[in-house]
């Protein structure tokens, strides 16, 4: 049986943050006004401060965040990220402190990533992190007293790359809607890719998947885009209208209640799937979040980009690149990487400047509120319980953090599918129902289990807290509980 400190400890992490506190984390920390409003403010800050031989590049400074301090909490190597943060504090007239390698920090003793962020969130007044765990950037938040930034959270997200993604696009097209932009490479591994899609779906972007093979989306980024941002699947093949063979396009539909899994039969999919394509967005293999070092990976090239429908796409890359990218594209008139690149510090001192809320008439200086404040509700499995997420890269498994973090999971209601699932707050991953996990609720006051989940989303949150998840009805059974009346016949035997 749970102990009742768990269930008060849970609790308290819920309201560790303060409610002004703006943490990024995700790009659906922010929304879709958010990002235009740092998109104006990036592009005043260049129109007042860019270097006047190269537009995009910032060469001045301003004094706006003097006494300022920010942190850079770097757990994984960086070079675009990390000095893009530092020179955009530099720019703002503030300062910055560097942790950028564990073997040197008290990490390489063992301190854990709450310790640690409770101690720098009192030497600075934001915080930027990179880690390798999923969700760590999440854990951090919790404890951290000022907003921190998510620099890239292993396989997770990297919501600032996104916004300098974005702002690149914005400064070569017009919109978004109904721009088509192929992503290709390791799309399971690559954490830009998968906050980019997200914004890319929001924006009304059409996204087409050319993954590495093996290396398509996750299935839960997948499952969102296609249950949560309103994408419809069409096949490449104008013949096989109903999409859901691997060769599809992510189509956002104009209105969220034109949800549906697959596309719409009687919709003519040809112009979209004819359109030139606006602009390739090329990922590097994240060999360091694979077992297998050497995989067959497509290369962008002159040759790749001769085709018609590329002939005015922009050639993106969040960079590093190793092998993916031919570097005799770096003449071509469509590489926009390296401006992509620069852009990361005006983007930055915008988002910076707006965390610390130092704009005085911006009209949205107050800067809190956003996209998806999830709706959906937490339920917390008491430590020791049941079961914890089972994303072996999740910040909750990590042996020195799985203390300080609880076991969090949203209960996404899956509209589509008429049932429940369990989301991991931290690392955003669904735990999947397979032949070992048939989910079953035991109600600690009547020490009894039953198999519906989605009676779960039905209770008020007081009544909640007294249900434990157990993965089956084995380990129920193995806590003590008995099934209940319709259960019993279910399991028995
Ligand atoms: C990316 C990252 O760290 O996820 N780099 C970056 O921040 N521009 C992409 C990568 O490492 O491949």
């Amino acid at each position: 049986m749970p102990d009742r400190a768990d269930w008060a400890y849970s609790s308290a992490l819920m309201t560790k943050a303060r409610p002004l506190t703006r943490h990024i984390i995700s790009i659906n920390d922010l929304s879709n006004k958010e990002i235009e409003t740092i998109f104006e403010v990036a592009q005043g800050f260049l129109k007042e401060l860019a270097d006047p031989n190269v537009p995009y590049r910032i060469g001045h400074s301003t004094d706006i965040a003097a006494k300022s301090i920010l942190a850079s909490l770097f757990y994984e190597p960086s070079t675009r990220t990390r000095l893009s943060f530092e020179s955009a504090m530099l720019r703002l007239g503030g300062a910055n402190i560097t942790s950028a390698d564990p073997t040197v920090s008290s990490a390489a003793k063992g301190e854990s990533l709450a310790d640690t962020i409770r101690v720098i969130s009192n030497y600075s007044d934001v915080v930027v992190i990179r880690h390798p765990r999923d969700g760590a950037a999440r854990l951090a938040a919790e404890y951290s007293q000022v907003p921190v930034i998510n620099g890239g959270d292993g396989a997770h997200e990297h919501p600032t790359q996104t916004l300098c993604d974005l702002f690149t696009l914005r400064s070569k097209k017009k919109s978004l809607k109904n721009m088509k932009v192929a992503i290709s490479g390791d799309l399971k591994g690559s954490r830009t890719i998968h906050s980019f899609v997200y914004a890319l779906a929001r924006f009304g972007a059409t996204i087409d998947p050319l993954p590495a093979p093996g290396m398509e989306l996750p299935g839960h980024v997948d499952r969102r885009l296609r249950e949560e941002f309103h994408c419809r699947m069409v096949s490449k093949d104008p013949g096989q209208p109903n999409g859901g063979s691997i060769d599809a396009l992510y189509v956002t539909a104009d209105q969220p209640h034109q949800l549906s899994l697959y596309s719409d039969p009687e919709t003519d999919y040809g112009p979209l799937l004819q359109k030139k394509t606006d602009a390739v967005y090329v990922t590097r293999f994240q060999k360091e979040r694979w077992a297998e070092k050497d995989r067959p990976y497509p290369k962008i090239d002159a040759k790749f980009l001769g085709e018609a429908k590329y002939s005015d796409a922009s050639v993106m890359h969040p960079l590093p690149r190793v092998n993916e990218l031919d570097a005799s594209l770096d003449t071509d008139r469509r590489a926009v990487y390296f401006q992509q690149a620069a852009y990361g510090v005006p983007v930055r001192m915008a988002l910076i400047s707006l965390l610390l809320h130092l704009h005085k008439n911006n009209s949205l200086h107050q800067f809190h509120g956003g996209f998806a404040e999830p709706s959906f509700p937490v339920y917390m499995q008491p430590i020791g319980t049941g079961f914890s997420c089972d994303n072996p890269n999740c910040i909750t498994v990590d042996p020195a953090e799985r203390q300080y973090a609880a076991n969090k999971f949203y209960l996404v209601d899956e509209d589509a599918r008429q049932r429940c699932a369990l989301r991991c707050v931290y690392c955003e991953k669904d735990i999947e129902s397979d032949a070992s996990v048939q989910f079953v609720i035991a109600d600690a006051t009547r020490k009894t289990f039953a198999p519906d989940l989605a009676a779960l989303m039905r209770l008020p949150s007081d009544k909640l807290k007294h249900h434990i998840i157990y993965r089956n009805a084995a380990d129920a059974l193995a806590a003590g509980f008995e099934p209940r009346d319709g259960a019993r016949k279910a399991h028995a035997g």
